[in-house]
């Protein structure tokens, strides 16, 4: 494509092999215990409203920001290193410090095409870690892209300790996650105060400490720069992938969202799916078991759970927006073929969505090009470079048809992915890099601009699972990479959730 020049290109084969996963892996979701399934829940509070009333609601916030750093890299880019404290979450009755900072950076390229809208990237840390001094993969990102790209870090804010918490725990990350979902559920059990009930809820804060980093950095740039940034588009992994679903439905700035291995809309199904599918729960998912969440995902308080924090809930306010799912295929939390819940029944034009599953990766996605055709995905969109649109289907259960209904890009390559395993766990940790490919370009049709490709069932007493993956050439090395969901021959789950 003429619009991406050919010295960005030259620029991103130099840099890709240095690019470093912005984003901590680590995550995600569910859960020992069991619970009376009688329960104190008054149905007539709407839980779907909660996230937004915590967005607007300004008494537990300290908004305010200190630059610490900035560096001038002359002809590069302008970095800058802000120490921002965002909300207070719970209070000191309830954990160790309820007050949330952050290091927000943002990276000012020289050669800039694009000052509207900026790429924000939600990641993890911690709380005591040391003050960046140049982020050399974030300035990497800007040059290449030729825009503002920022970070929010220490999402959430780690290590915490709870209070209530027996074993008085330091926790981060899941640990965190999990003791607060099961507070909060125990707490919509027992009584119906639904703004210090869902105040337990840590996604609300994540979600609303960023859009703080993107009011500071519309207000810096503004006072300082005379920039004048609109949009944003948001992308994280994992939690804070999560937590980027959740930025896109509550705020107008965002125009894309890209949630990287994270899918979990329709956060129930999934999990019972992923039970289904292995006949135990990932150790990844260790804390959630530990914490009792993974038996009650039928219960009551789950559903509140879920009305305020699983994306699917939204379907219809982010029909408006650009998503990007980038999920790995041997993810250790989560089976492969989640998208399949969700990914037919997201609402609006399918110019609006894509998928991109990620062969021989882990939830880590150490060693995948996903950086890359992350960047490459918010380019075309900063740069008013058409994306292809597609869908896709499995008819009778054996026929995958992919339909690319439009499309101004060369295609560089069509693949079906495929892999055996004697389980139906496809897991990177359990059965390795096994997945190859083979070109299937053959069977594309030029006239109908369809790919059809039949997927046998495996030897008996063996699973099979297979996608396509179709490359777009945008000039040079860089290019867009988009999928199928995944699907498992034969289509058998081994086991049965609501036996446990
Ligand atoms: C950032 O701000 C918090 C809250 O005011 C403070 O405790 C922390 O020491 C600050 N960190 C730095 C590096 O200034
Ligand atoms: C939730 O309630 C269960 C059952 O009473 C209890 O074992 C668990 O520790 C509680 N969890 C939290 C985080 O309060
Ligand atoms: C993209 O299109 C919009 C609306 O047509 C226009 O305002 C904007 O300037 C274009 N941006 C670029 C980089 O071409």
């Amino acid at each position: 494509m003429q619009q991406v020049n050919s010295s960005l290109t030259m620029k991103l084969i130099t840099f890709i092999a240095i690019f470093l996963m912005i984003i901590n892996m680590a995550t995600c979701v569910s859960l020992n215990n069991h619970h009376p399934v009688t329960s104190h829940v008054n149905n007539d509070i709407n839980y779907h409203q909660v996230i937004f009333d915590y967005m607007k609601d300004r008494s537990n916030e300290n908004f305010k920001y200190q630059l610490l750093n900035s560096v001038d890299i002359p002809n590069t880019a302008k970095f800058y290193v802000f120490n921002m404290t965002s909300v207070k979450w719970l209070t000191n009755k309830e954990v160790s410090r309820s007050e949330w900072y952050h290091f927000v950076e943002i990276v000012v390229p020289y050669q800039i095409t694009q000052t509207k809208q900026a790429l924000m990237l939600i990641a993890g840390g911690s709380s005591n870690s040391q003050v960046p001094t140049l982020d050399k993969e974030l300035i990497q990102m800007g040059v290449l892209t030729k825009s503002i790209v920022c970070t929010i870090h220490q999402i959430p804010n780690q290590p915490l300790t709870f209070l209530s918490d027996p074993e008085k725990k330091s926790r981060v990350e899941d640990a965190i996650l999990a003791f607060a979902w099961a507070r909060f559920m125990n707490l919509t059990q027992e009584n119906d105060e639904l703004k210090s009930n869902t105040e337990w809820i840590p996604r609300l804060p994540m979600v609303k400490s960023t859009l703080f980093a993107m009011d500071l950095v519309q207000e810096y740039l503004l006072k300082n720069l005379n920039i004048k940034v609109e949009d944003f588009h948001v992308a994280g992994a994992s939690k804070r992938g999560w937590t980027t679903n959740l930025v896109g439905v509550v705020d107008q700035r965002v125009k894309s969202i890209i949630p990287i291995v994270i899918p979990i809309w329709k956060t129930r199904e999934v999990l019972e799916h992923t039970y289904n599918s292995l006949c135990f729960w990932p150790e990844a998912m260790g804390d959630y078991v530990r914490e009792g969440i993974i038996n009650r995902l039928n219960s009551k308080e789950f559903k509140l759970l879920a009305d305020v924090i699983d994306p699917f809930e939204y379907n219809d306010i982010l029909a408006g927006k650009f998503k990007y799912f980038v999920n790995a295929v041997g993810d250790q939390f989560f089976v492969p073929e989640l998208s399949q819940f969700s990914y037919p029944f997201i609402k609006g034009s399918d110019e609006r969505k894509h998928l991109r599953y990620i062969p021989n990766a882990d939830h880590s996605m150490a060693g995948s090009d996903a950086e890359l055709t992350i960047l490459a995905y918010y380019y075309c969109l900063i740069n008013n470079i058409s994306l292809p649109i597609y869908n896709f289907n499995l008819k009778s259960d054996s026929l995958l048809t992919v339909n690319i209904v439009k499309n101004i890009l060369p295609i560089k390559s069509i693949l079906l992915w495929e892999a055996f395993a004697p389980n139906r766990d496809f897991r990177q940790q359990t059965i390795g890099n096994v997945w190859k490919s083979r070109d299937i370009s053959t069977n594309y049709n030029a006239q109908t601009c369809q790919i059809s490709v039949n997927l046998n069932n495996p030897p008996s007493g063996q699973f099979y699972a297979a996608f396509v993956e179709l490359t777009f050439d945008l000039g040079g090395a860089i290019y867009l990479k988009f999928t199928t969901s995944v699907y498992i021959l034969p289509n058998v789950l081994p086991c049965h959730y609501s036996d446990i």
